[in-house]
């Protein structure tokens, strides 16, 4: 159905230009997607990432699982359609946070190529930004930071990703992350430096 026939107009034309804000902030807005298993690093980075661009100026937001599904995805679980859903609706907030100059930060599983490129369909190509924590299950398993792929392993959770859900390494990430044997601040630092060059206005 066209959105006239649902009698929705947009009103998109009639207001300030994403470039417009983007000014205003000196800063050219961009989704920063962290892909990678659970325990990989994603929202670590994330954190780091959004301390340091603060510091230099820029205005960013975060969007990962803790302030997402708690809240606008509450009523979403981990089956396929779910997480394709929790996906599809996290770019669409994404796309509203980047028209409004704004710098967004985003850490989820994201595990298969279909729901990433969703996510790069709604975002937009030139601005999505596919960066992929590439730590091996074995380590992420190691650290077990929530105590979950204990209990994905012991069947106490089930469809987890890496144990009994598919993880598909994205096939041309614009970055990859390998976490293992770094400081936080090492791998923080390779992506601040990625991202920089992206978000600088000229
Ligand atoms: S996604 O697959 O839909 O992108 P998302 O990033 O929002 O996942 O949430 C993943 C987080 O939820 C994990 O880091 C973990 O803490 C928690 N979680 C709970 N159940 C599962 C599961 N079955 N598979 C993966 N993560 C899970």
């Amino acid at each position: 159905m066209k959105k006239e026939d649902k009698n929705i107009y947009s009103v998109f034309d009639e207001l300030l230009q994403r470039s417009d804000k983007e000014d205003l902030l000196s800063q050219r807005s961009k989704v920063i997607w962290l892909t990678g298993l659970s325990g990989s690093g994603k929202t670590t980075l994330a954190k780091y990432l959004e301390k340091e661009l603060h510091q230099l100026g820029f205005l960013t937001q975060v969007l990962d699982g803790d302030n997402i599904r708690t809240g606008i995805n509450n009523n979403l679980g981990f089956s396929i359609d779910d997480r394709t859903e929790n996906i599809r609706r996290i770019a669409e907030v994404s796309k509203l946070f980047i028209n409004c100059g704004i710098i967004t930060i985003n850490s989820f599983v994201s595990p298969t190529d279909a729901i990433r490129k969703i996510a790069k369909e709604i975002i937009g190509e030139k601005d999505f930004l596919e960066i992929f924590v590439a730590t091996s299950l074995e380590e992420c398993e190691k650290r077990d930071t929530k105590g979950l792929y204990l209990k994905a392993r012991q069947g106490k959770i089930k469809n987890f990703t890496g144990i009994d859900a598919p993880f598909e390494h994205p096939e041309q990430p614009d970055l990859i992350i390998e976490t293992t044997n770094k400081t936080i601040a090492q791998s923080g630092e390779q992506l601040l430096i990625f991202v920089l060059m992206h978000i600088k206005k000229h």
